[in-house]
């Protein structure tokens, strides 16, 4: 493979361990923009999923990539860990949010090697209902219909009642992405997602430090998934709560996401 399967973005100094940020659905890796300016003197690295941002459509990364058949969340861990690896990395604390946490998780179990630490955002271990299967089978018909019209009203979802109420700025800032993700990458993903198993064993014997966080207001991944993460991982595991954010904290309260990506960066770095 001569060129990287996802874009990569570096910031920060040019050496020293990366610190790996993974996006949540339906956004792209500027959703850790205010995130990484409170990071100036860590070396981090912010991927775009298959078909979000400046990476490739879906099916041209699960050729560069894939033994497995169809969209999946292994496929999408194995392309960042090609990536990270085309860059010089194969150690680096790796932190997701939501989505990206699946793919934390995913890394967890096939590439455990490439983790130095762990940082699971406003996500969770366990696989989906049917009912929530069946919701993300429809939303990826939906996104080959109308396109990023399918996922308009997760805005609303997504975000703490604090920051919908108090901070209009934000709220269109997540639509404006939210609206810009591609039709294939919006199905390719629902259908990833839908099709991920249940991983909390992959954080049982990972003996790595962890941070689990979620936003207070995060009304999709509970307390309850953060405590089963946060106990898989074991005594290395911090959990941290933040206030006045749903769940995308990282957009709605970056400092205090920062802070907590330091402490984690700072454990093994
Ligand atoms: C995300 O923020 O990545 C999504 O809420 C993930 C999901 O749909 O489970």
């Amino acid at each position: 493979m001569s060129t990287a399967p996802l874009a990569l973005h570096r910031h920060g100094p040019a050496s020293g361990l990366p610190l790996v940020l993974l996006h949540g659905f339906p956004l792209d890796s500027r959703m850790w923009d205010d995130v990484v300016a409170q990071l100036p003197d860590v070396p981090v690295l912010t991927l775009d999923a298959p078909g979000f941002g400046a990476s490739p459509a879906p099916d041209d990364v699960a050729a560069a990539v894939s033994r497995e058949p169809g969209p999946s969340l292994e496929t999408y861990a194995d392309a960042v860990a090609a990536s990270l690896r085309e860059q010089g990395v194969d150690r680096a604390v790796v932190a997701g949010l939501s989505m990206g946490g699946y793919v934390a998780l995913a890394l967890a179990e096939r590439h455990r090697g490439l983790l130095a630490a762990v940082g699971l955002l406003d996500t969770r271990a366990d696989a989906d209902s049917d009912d929530a299967r069946a919701g993300r089978l429809r939303m990826a018909e939906e996104a080959g219909r109308t396109g990023a019209d399918a996922v308009a009203g997760m805005v609303d979802v997504v975000l703490g009642e604090t920051t919908r109420a108090e901070r209009p700025e934000v709220v269109d800032r997540v639509r404006e992405w939210a609206a810009q993700g591609s039709p294939a990458g919006i199905a390719w993903a629902q259908r990833a997602m839908a099709a991920r198993p249940a991983r909390v064993a992959a954080l049982e014997d990972l003996e790595v430090p962890g941070l689990v966080l979620r936003g207070a207001e995060d009304l999709t991944s509970t307390q309850e998934a953060a405590e089963v993460m946060a106990r898989a991982l074991g005594g290395e595991a911090e959990l941290v709560v933040v206030p006045r954010a749903g769940h995308m904290s990282a957009v709605e309260e970056p400092a205090a996401v920062a802070q907590a990506l330091r402490r984690l960066h700072a454990s093994v770095a």
